[in-house]
């Protein structure tokens, strides 16, 4: 399948929504937030966060069908602003393995780059699959947050992680080695 990642705008909202609450719907135990929230979710919010963020979709050159997509947000501030957040990753059930979610991911990376010194994540912590696809892209779980989510009757436990874009002093005497 020959796939290519469109940026998203305030002009894709629909489709963008569409395939959002479908995910929240689809994998439910895979996000902090449930459909019914997001559903509330006025249609002119979604508009400004996708100019304002970095959305981007992997679509099937084939017949144009959206399989999944990703978004970047910059935090704000002078403090803050050096990091960023990845989001809302989420590649249809019949596109995983595909490499939509690579393209994805890469797209989001290379974008990033240019922007800040970090991207953050969270992830459930039993997300196995997502949580290794992260840490394909290099992305560090450093903190466990207990009972993060509550679903129903359950609590569940949240993993935070970073790609640092930044060379250490410790990575430059490894390369040097
Ligand atoms: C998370 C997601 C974007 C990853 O995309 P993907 O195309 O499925 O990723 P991959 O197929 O590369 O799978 C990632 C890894 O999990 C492995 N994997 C596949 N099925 C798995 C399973 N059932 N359990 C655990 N790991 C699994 C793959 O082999 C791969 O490992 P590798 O890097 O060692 O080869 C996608 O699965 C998804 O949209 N999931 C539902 C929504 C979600 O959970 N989003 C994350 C929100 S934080």
């Amino acid at each position: 399948m020959a796939i290519r990642v469109v940026r998203l705008t305030s002009h894709d909202v629909e489709r963008f929504r569409e395939i959002r609450l479908e995910g929240l719907r689809s994998d439910p135990n895979g996000f902090r937030y449930s459909e019914r929230d997001d559903a509330a979710i006025a249609t002119s919010v979604w508009a400004t966060r996708l100019d304002q963020d970095f959305v981007v979709a992997a679509v099937d050159d084939g017949n144009d069908e959206m399989l999944g997509v990703g978004g970047f947000g910059r935090f704000s501030g002078a403090k803050l602003s050096h990091k960023g957040l990845i989001w809302g990753m989420y590649v249809r059930s019949s596109a995983r393995g595909s490499g939509a979610s690579n393209a994805i991911m890469e797209g989001l990376i290379a974008h990033a780059r240019s922007e800040v010194r970090q991207l953050q994540l969270t992830v459930m912590a039993d997300n196995d699959r997502a949580r290794r696809f992260y840490e394909r892209h290099g992305f560090v779980a450093y903190g466990l947050e207990p009972q993060a989510v509550r679903q129903g009757d359950d609590y569940r436990d949240e993993l935070s992680m970073w790609l640092s874009f930044e060379v250490t002093a410790e990575h430059k005497r490894q390369r040097l080695d």
